[in-house]
């Protein structure tokens, strides 16, 4: 997408230095309030954030009504013989895992959930991990099933969890997950119940499991979802299409998986449409296919697109394929899958090609977070941060070091962005070939994706062991995609007898820049790209270095002694065209990893951006690298320095026009040649008032850069990304609070404490950007507090439903407080599965065999024996018999509630006269034998009960347990 198209209006802090001035020649464009600063705050956007559109009509949220328990429940012993033999059937999970475990004292929350991120900074948590100890955390919600869904594919759905994770669904292990980045599928349809009979989902969750030298949260912090499709469906990631030109025609190959739960094999015909941007048909085709029972198949078809408009970073032009299941004529199942028509090439000597047009990858690294809410990213957030990129002419993205969030690679394809999509761990042993296969399989429709990356900086790289696996994973990718070239983000061993770099259709280097000529030279048929480079330092608005404090200037003249300088690393890449580009460590901070330093320090230096995409000076630095469309200039530092009057201040410019004049206070500094890579400096004796850097080309001003010495802060100031939101229960965005001073102007030294209410929203979380700070980044849902730090802080907020108002309101001591109101429109929320309310029901019991007379209510099976009497369960049917006494028994243990104050506990309905007996004490009868209920009170008492229900059928009528049995509280 055109980068100003995509931000229209949407310019972040920072961005806005730059005024445009090409037609307005000298004069100042029109400025908002506070402009003058030059520090001006983004002019918010008039409307509602885009949402995406769903491609899967047969999926929905399920993020309502789960309950969490932060740490570990132990699997308690099973007690005895008889115990222990039914602990491991299927169905018996014991503990929290049990079905009709008790949970209800733990908290309810929604989903995306990174129970991380409201951890406290502990200085014996790890440091990687950002010191927020992360441990285990067990998720349970009810779901309660339409009997109509009986008979359909039912699949749970969860799209990250971090990180090794059990599930069970009713009592049965149904899935053991071993990363953080890959979706879990679990097919529920064997395990489902319907109607008043409840399922359970029990997830254990154990975050101390690390993949990452990173922050990576911890539960499930992406999206979560309810399947349900007919009994002949296309499977999860069943559609790939895969366009191609072929002798200047495109053709889209779309296959198209199926499966079948029911009975007998379906024949179906599989539709396949091509649509255009705008709804028009372009191309269809259909095929008939025979799906095998239990077993998949697959429907191959050809689409001829002819000569579609092609998606590139400028115009991301997406086409949709619409598959359809049709049978006896009807559809019954459905996928839009967005895709592009693109070619990529990449060359030894001149690096990528994108529809044959050269285009260096001008990329960055991310991790998946932001200050506030971890790894549990918003949708609406992971677009925001895009928009921040494609603002400074950003036009790539290295997934690092995992698999991304769908939604984020969906946001890419749709702004433009150029991916290499980066699997996590290096193994090709099955579990984790799964995860890569997995990858593919999901992300191998996206335009936006233009390279597969099997690992990064792996230290068997250069062994026999890591080229024979290496081998394997690169079969793999190629099996299920051969369109896109694989790379690995090398370290080192580049040059060794054994090494894994000659099996990449593209070379990735982590830095080692010194090595480009020298690998270029002995292998000049290999394409090359930066994988990763630069890992430079700086603190926000920091413009010296204090490490006693752990500040790093913003000057960019600090980095690792791997990587280099934002300027020295691009200067590198940019004068070689057979480097293909590079992607800078990183685009955003992320917490933990806070190289150089630890303790206190708990987040990371080297973002363009910081942990709530505030710009520092490289932003600008790289505006100045990548924009080639508009004539770009950037100032630092600020300009509000008391008591520093006559000291010499260095005064830094980046910009892209040809020549530059500095001038402080309307007096001219000198003009200097633009050095777009190195940036300009002055040394300016410091006086306050208005430094101007003035770009121009041919002697015409042709951008302006401007930075006003602040006055005393006196009034805060809330400036929100956009003034409409949608009220759609979903929608996020980021809202700035700064202090003015008493002529509207940012100041970038205010450092107070502000305190702040949300209606109408809920605060999602808080940041300042300051890799030192350890406040809480969550508050509570309505109202919080956060310092500014170097004069600024962000409250994300998640708009509620409906349409109706958002008022926000922030105060500080001695400050005029700001108020803001942001209009919610009437958006519908997406479906979400109900929320059931859990009760307490006794599904399993003992029955004796059939007794002539009427037994004594103790009367028990043996311990150990299995099988002299049956294992039903209540609400089950069952046949008719002769007359007779049978008891039905089981052990339960009241949950805490009922075990404190005593509750009641109903019998929905019972065939035959009846008996009920609780530890045994006579509690109710039931004197007719037609069909009925049974309610009983239930006295307070803690630990395990036995209820003996004695059931005397009579001849020919259903008898027992016809309905279910429930405990309720009083
Ligand atoms: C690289 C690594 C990144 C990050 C970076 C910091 O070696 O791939 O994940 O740790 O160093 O400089």
């Amino acid at each position: 997408m055109d980068r100003r198209q995509l931000l229209q209006g949407s310019v972040g802090v920072g961005a806005l230095l730059a005024v445009p001035m090409a037609e307005a020649g000298a004069a100042p464009v029109a400025a908002a309030k506070g402009e003058g600063d030059g520090f001006p705050m983004p002019r918010p956007l008039n409307s509602v954030a885009p949402r995406l559109a769903e491609g899967d009509p047969s999926r929905t949220l399920l993020e309502l009504g789960w309950r969490f328990h932060e740490g570990d429940i132990p699997t308690p012993e099973p007690q005895g013989h008889h115990e222990t033999y039914l602990s491991v059937k299927a169905g018996n999970a014991l503990g929290a895992a049990a079905t009709g475990y008790d949970d209800s004292d733990w908290r309810e929350v929604r989903l995306p959930h990174d129970w991380a991120a409201a951890q406290p900074f502990v200085e014996t948590a790890n440091v990687s991990q950002g010191y927020r100890p992360r441990g285990i955390g067990w998720y349970r919600r009810t779901l309660r099933l339409d009997p109509a869904d009986k008979g359909k594919t039912l699949e749970l759905h969860f799209d990250g969890i971090a990180s090794n994770a059990t599930i069970w669904i009713n009592g049965s292990t149904v899935a053991h997950n071993w990363s953080s980045y890959n979706s879990v599928y679990v097919d529920l349809t064997p395990f489902a119940r319907f109607g008043e009979e409840t399922n359970v989902i029990a997830i254990r969750v154990d975050a101390d499991a690390k993949e990452g030298w990173w922050y990576e949260g911890a539960g499930l912090y992406r999206h979560a979802w309810l399947v349900r499709r007919p009994p002949v469906a296309i499977v999860s990631d069943g559609v790939h299409c895969d366009p191609r030109l072929v002798d200047g025609r495109w053709q889209v190959p779309v296959t198209v998986t199926l499966a079948n739960v029911a009975r007998s094999a379906a024949a179906v015909t599989v539709e396949a449409i091509l649509f255009d941007p705008d709804g028009r048909e372009v191309a269809r085709g259909e095929v008939q296919v025979t799906v095998p029972v239990l077993d998949s198949v697959d429907a191959v078809l050809r689409l001829d697109a002819g000569s579609p408009r092609l998606w590139s970073v400028e115009e991301p032009t997406l086409y949709t394929v619409r598959t359809r299941v049709l049978r006896d004529g009807a559809a019954i199942d459905e996928r839009r899958v967005a895709i592009g028509f693109r070619t990529i090439r990449f060359d030894a000597n001149q690096g990528l090609f994108v529809n044959d047009r050269h285009v260096k990858l001008k990329g960055v690294c991310l991790h998946q977070d932001h200050a506030g809410v971890g790894v549990a990213v918003p949708d609406a957030l992971h677009r925001w941060r895009l928009e921040r990129l494609k603002e400074m002419g950003c036009n790539a993205i290295r997934m690092s070091h995992n698999a991304p969030t769908a939604e984020l690679l969906d946001w890419c394809d749709r702004t433009g962005f150029l991916v290499m999509d980066e699997n996590r761990l290096f193994n090709p042993a099955p579990d984790y070939m799964a995860q890569l296969e997995w990858l593919v399989r999901r992300d191998r429709n996206h335009p936006s994706v233009i390279l597969w990356s099997v690992f990064n900086e792996e230290p068997m790289q250069g062994t026999g062991a890591g080229v024979e696996m290496v081998r394997r994973m690169i079969a793999a990718v190629k099996r299920l995609d051969d369109s896109r070239p694989v790379t690995g983000a090398m370290n080192g061993s580049f040059y060794n007898e054994v090494s894994v770099a000659g099996e990449f259709d593209v070379m990735g280097f982590n830095y080692y820049q010194a090595d480009y000529d020298k690998y270029h030279k002995l292998h000049p048929n290999q394409p090359i790209t930066s994988s990763e480079d630069t890992s430079a330092y700086e603190t926000r608005g920091a413009f010296a270095s204090d490490p006693a404090r752990h500040v790093i200037t913003s000057y960019d003249t600090e980095a690792t002694s791997w990587g280099a300088t934002h300027r020295d690393t691009w200067k590198n890449i940019a004068e070689r065209p057979f480097v293909a580009g590079g992607f800078v460590w990183t685009g955003f901070d992320y917490h933990g990893e806070p190289t150089p330093y630890a303790w206190p320090t708990i987040a990371s230096f080297f973002g363009i951006l910081d942990l709530c995409g505030f710009p520092k000076t490289a932003f600008d630095i790289h505006r100045a690298h990548w924009i080639d469309d508009q004539d770009v200039v950037g100032i630092a530092p600020h300009w509000t320095w008391p008591g520093r009057e006559g000291e010499a201040i260095k005064v830094f410019v980046s910009c892209n026009a040809e020549t530059i004049a500095l001038r402080l206070n309307g007096r001219e500094l000198g003009v200097q040649k633009v050095d777009r890579i190195m940036g300009n400096e002055w040394s300016v004796p410091y006086a306050p008032g208005r430094i101007e850097a003035i770009a121009m080309r041919g002697g015409k001003v042709v951008a302006r850069a401007v930075k006003e010495t602040a006055g005393k802060a006196v009034a805060l100031r809330l400036t929100p990304a956009r003034s409409l939101m949608a009220g759609d229960d979903e929608e996020c965005q980021a809202i700035t609070i700064d202090a003015v001073d008493s002529r509207g102007r940012h100041v970038p030294t205010a450092n107070l404490m502000t305190r702040f209410t949300v209606q109408g929203a809920t605060i999602l979380g808080v940041g300042n950007g300051d890799p030192n700070s350890h406040e809480a980044e969550q508050v509570q849902p309505n109202s919080g507090s956060r310092s500014l730090f170097n004069g600024l802080a962000q409250i994300l907020i998640r708009a509620g439903s409906g349409p109706g108002k958002i008022a926000l309101r922030a105060e500080a001591e001695g400050f005029e407080p700001a108020s803001l109101i942001i209009a919610r429109t009437d958006v519908k929320p997406r479906p979400q599965v109900a929320v059931v309310r859990q009760v307490q029901d006794l599904r399993e019991w003992r029955r004796s065999p059939l007794l002539a007379t009427r037994p004594e209510p103790s009367l028990a099976p043996a311990d150990g024996d299995n099988n002299s009497w049956d294992f039903v369960r209540s609400g089950v049917p069952t046949p008719a018999e002769q007359p007779g006494w049978r008891v039905y028994r089981t052990r339960f243990t009241p949950w805490k509630r009922v075990a404190g104050e005593g509750g009641t506990i109903a019998f929905e309905n019972i065939g035959g006269k009846a008996e009920l007996w609780v530890d045994g004490k006579l509690l109710a009868t039931k004197a007719g034998s037609a069909p009925g209920p049974l309610n009983a009170t239930l006295p307070a008492g803690q630990g395990a009960r036995i209820a003996a229900l004695l059931v005397e059928g009579a001849a020919n009528a259903p008898s027992g347990l016809l309905g279910a049995v429930a405990i309720t509280p009083r």
